[in-house]
Parts: C-alpha cells; sequence; structure tokens
C-alpha cells in the first residue's frame, strides 16, 4: 500500500490539513479584514432618511402613519430592521445576493464593486451575501427604481417584467391593495441597499413618464427619478 493510500494519511491531509485550511481562509482572513472596521447600528445607519422613505409616506399617508408614524430617524430604523427581517424570512436571498464581485465585469452589470465597510453593520447580520442569482444583485438597488415600481413589482413581477420568475407577494398587501406594513418595509429596505456607503457611482435610474409625484415634491423629486420629456 502507498503511503498516500493510509488511512492515516488520508486523516492528515484531507481530514485535518484541509479542516484547518478553510478555518484560514473562511474565518481566520475575513475576520483580518473586518477586524478594524466598526459595526455600525441600524440607528446609525437611519440617521439620514432618504427621499424614497418620503415618497414612500406621502404615497400611503395612512397606511405610513398607522404602522410607523412620523418620518424620522427612529421610523427609518425599526422599518429597515422589519425590511430586514422580510427580507430573511421571505428567503429573497434565495434568488438575490448582496455583494457585487470584483470579476467578470460585474461592476458593469451592477454597479460599484462591494467592500468589506458595507457589511460592517446590523442589517448584514446574518450576512445577506447570498450564494445563487436567480435575479440580480441587489446590493446596488437603492435609488435605482422609484417607489411605485417596487410596489406593482412586488404585486405582480409579470406586470413590470413580463419575463420574470420571480414570485408574486399578495400577502405584503392589504385589502384595498395598497401595501401592508412588510409591504412598506420590505420596499424602504430595497431603497435603502446601498445607501451604507457614500461616494458611490448614482444608479441608472428609471425613466418615469406622467410622474405624478413632481406635483408634491416639485423639484425635489428629481433626485429619485428621471422624466421622459428631460432624456436626452
Ligand atoms: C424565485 C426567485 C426569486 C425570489 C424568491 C425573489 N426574486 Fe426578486 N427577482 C427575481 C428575478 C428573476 C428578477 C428579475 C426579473 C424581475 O425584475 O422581475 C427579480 C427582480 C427583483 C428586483 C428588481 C431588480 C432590478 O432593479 O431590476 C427586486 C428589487 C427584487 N427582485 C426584490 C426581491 C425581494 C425583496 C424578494 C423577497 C421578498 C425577491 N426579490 C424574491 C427572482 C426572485
Amino acid at each position: 500500500m502507498k503511503v498516500t493510500e493510509r488511512f492515516s494519511f488520508i486523516l492528515l491531509v484531507a481530514g485535518l490539513g484541509f479542516f484547518a485550511f478553510s478555518i484560514a481562509v473562511m474565518a481566520f482572513l475575513p475576520w483580518l479584514n473586518l477586524k478594524d472596521i466598526p459595526m455600525r447600528s441600524v440607528e446609525d445607519l437611519a440617521k439620514n432618511v432618504p427621499i424614497e422613505f418620503y415618497d414612500l409616506s406621502s404615497r400611503y399617508p395612512e397606511q405610513f402613519k398607522r404602522y410607523f408614524g412620523d418620518v424620522n430617524s427612529a421610523s427609518y430604523a425599526k422599518v429597515l430592521r422589519l425590511g430586514r427581517d422580510t427580507y430573511v424570512a421571505e428567503a429573497c436571498w434565495h434568488c438575490h445576493s448582496q455583494y457585487v464581485r470584483p470579476i467578470s465585469n460585474e461592476d458593469i452589470r451592477f454597479g460599484d464593486v462591494s467592500i468589506p465597510d458595507e457589511y460592517q453593520n446590523e442589517l448584514q447580520l446574518p450576512p445577506l451575501f447570498g450564494t445563487r442569482r436567480v435575479g440580480p444583485d441587489l446590493t446596488r438597488e437603492g435609488g435605482k427604481r422609484p417607489n411605485d415600481w417596487h410596489v406593482a413589482h412586488f404585486y405582480n413581477p409579470r406586470e413590470v417584467v413580463p419575463t420574470s420568475v420571480m414570485p408574486r407577494y399578495p400577502w405584503f398587501f392589504d385589502s384595498s391593495e395598497k401595501p401592508n406594513e412588510r409591504g412598506l418595509a420590505i420596499i424602504a429596505y430595497v431603497q435603502w441597499l446601498g445607501k451604507s456607503r457614500e461616494g458611490l457611482t448614482a444608479p441608472e435610474k428609471m425613466i418615469y413618464p406622467g410622474c405624478s409625484a413632481c406635483s408634491i415634491f416639485g423639484e425635489k423629486y428629481k433626485e429619485v427619478h428621471i422624466h421622459e420629456k428631460e432624456k436626452k
């Protein structure tokens, strides 16, 4: 029997050697990368309330008031927590990753490549990297599309993307077909994705013709989307 076929050799290399190697690569190296980056709380992340959150409150004032009260950092933090919990509970991570890799031109498809800082916050506990991509990566989803696109999309993805295989989420809506507590929270959460990091290339915004929200927000609303008539 050759040395490499002996049980003790296999145990040493495959059992202990590779076990130690995997601990080094999957635990020790990431720890080295993250140990000097402070962990951010949800309250810290929610300090700046983005315009999409104001927009959500003005589109569904009754529901918003009932579930979350007024628009401020405290209600935003509460909504983000619920949104993250809903994302985990509904297994969105089964089809969507939250990690733009530095390979295969992923930055062209999804936006700026991810960095460790983005993952040192409470909303990444548990980590939501995901391992499958049935749908697109969502790391840079925040601000890419207007809230009402997400409302229509969660209600029935095929109404906005006819070839979509994403399931419908009717339980995100109340009997009047307006988003309920979890519906508002998941939309606020996807609109937050990417906002834990500053200085990112702005996402390519969706062209949104026939805008009604401008009457509420006026000029300010232009930050959320581009109008058809302004398209170059
Ligand atoms: C069965 C797989 C699957 C599941 C589960 C799923 N999605 Fe999707 N999702 C997709 C696919 C495929 C697309 C691309 C087509 C489309 O836009 O519908 C997509 C698109 C999206 C988009 C639009 C991305 C963009 O800007 O183009 C968002 C946002 C999204 N999903 C969020 C979610 C959330 C939140 C959940 C959980 C509540 C979820 N998805 C669950 C497959 C899935």
